[in-house]
């Protein structure tokens, strides 16, 4: 009885990404609609109690070693200072990342880095003001910019930059991106868009593929493969000019790495999923809460691991979409 979390194609799940919220305080094109979506109701999340129960499972009797928190929006989760301790201070220590859309990081970096976090990923798909705001609806880039700074400031390392790009919206945002990531030692990575939108508006042709992206930056920068092992990541590393910096490509459509993947997930009421696409989860937030015992929760979360697929299937003709929407499965 292997205790860890396998599948039947070999893989193990090491690496754990938590969705503390599926609220979030921009509302970009590609994400959600100009209203918000319909948030969980508070009785429906995990408690941090709850949280850290589970928590506690997957690094001591699950092998998970690495936990990444993200939403919706992380930094909207009520104490997560606190959480973000009581993380670190699980025993096996897992490291502890979160992915952000960097609002309020400014004033909150410090507080975290303390906490300990030990690295972080802010999303920003534009440094051009007007830019920033036809994909986000909203005027904060400056204190997107201002939570970078504090991040690296606060010792946060690396402090990488999430960019999505769409066609006729933000294409002209590649270049100058790379340039302000390498300015300011941000690791940045270009994602392909996935067929996550609350919407359901995504369509192939409209995306912009990882081969088109190298072309965008290959008319200001040289990019050769980096000789970096890239293990279970997600992005392809290219040294900028030679190097030593480097940008990465998620090319999770055109490229996908499935076949790699360490991962596994939680939703923030509670549900456990295999993969971003999965069409199935297991809802651990009712077996929690029935007073389950701690290796009976360890079962439940190792079998919907050992039923997971070999991979999405964007690409297939019969790909249907998850019924949540990306900000409530945890990017
Ligand atoms: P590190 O490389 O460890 O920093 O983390 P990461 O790149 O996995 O984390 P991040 O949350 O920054 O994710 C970046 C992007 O990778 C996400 O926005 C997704 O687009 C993509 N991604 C993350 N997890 C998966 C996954 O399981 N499958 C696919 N296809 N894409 C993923
Ligand atoms: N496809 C790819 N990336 C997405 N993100 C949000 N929606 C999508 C999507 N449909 C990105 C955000 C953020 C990260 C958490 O996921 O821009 O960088
Ligand atoms: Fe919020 Fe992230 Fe969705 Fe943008 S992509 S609206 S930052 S959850």
């Amino acid at each position: 009885d292997d205790p860890a979390l396998i599948d039947t194609y070999g893989r193990v799940a090491t690496d754990l990404r938590v969705s503390l919220t599926d609220r979030c305080n921009l509302r970009c094109t590609y994400c959600m609609p100009a209203e918000g979506l319909e948030w969980t109701p508070g009785e429906q999340l995990l408690s941090d109690a709850e949280l850290l129960r589970l928590l506690r499972v997957a690094v001591q009797r699950l092998g998970v070693t690495d936990i990444r928190l993200t939403g919706g929006e992380p930094l909207l989760r009520p104490g997560l200072e606190r959480l973000v301790a009581d993380v670190a201070a699980l025993r096996p220590r897992p490291r502890l990342s979160m992915t952000t859309n960097g609002i309020g990081l400014a004033k909150r970096a410090r507080a975290l880095a303390g906490a300990g976090l030990d690295r972080i990923n802010v999303s920003l798909d534009a440094v051009d003001e007007e830019t920033f705001v036809r994909i986000t609806r909203r005027e904060r880039l400056d204190h997107v910019l201002a939570g970078l700074a504090a991040a690296r400031a606060a010792g946060l390392d690396p402090v990488k930059v999430n960019a999505v790009l769409i066609r006729g919206l933000n294409e002209d945002q590649a270049v100058p991106l790379l340039r302000f990531c390498l300015e300011h030692g941000y690791h940045l990575r270009f994602i392909e868009q996935m067929p996550l939108d609350a919407q359901h508006g995504w369509n192939r042709a409209e995306m912009i593929t990882a081969a088109e992206i190298l072309e965008l930056l290959g008319t200001e920068f040289t990019l050769t493969p980096s000789p970096a092992e890239r293990g279970g990541a997600p992005a392809e590393r290219w040294l900028v000019d030679g190097g030593p910096h480097e940008v990465g490509v998620i090319a999770s459509v055109t490229r996908p790495f499935c076949a790699a993947c360490e991962r596994t997930r939680l939703t923030a009421d509670g549900a456990v999923r295999s993969c971003l696409f999965s069409t199935d989860e297991t809802d651990l937030r009712s077996l929690l809460r029935s007073g389950a015992e701690d290796e009976e929760i360890a079962d439940a979360w190792r079998a919907t691991m050992w039923a997971k697929l070999p991979g999405h299937e964007i690409n297939e003709a019969g790909f249907a979409q998850p019924i949540r929407p990306m900000s409530a499965i945890g990017g």
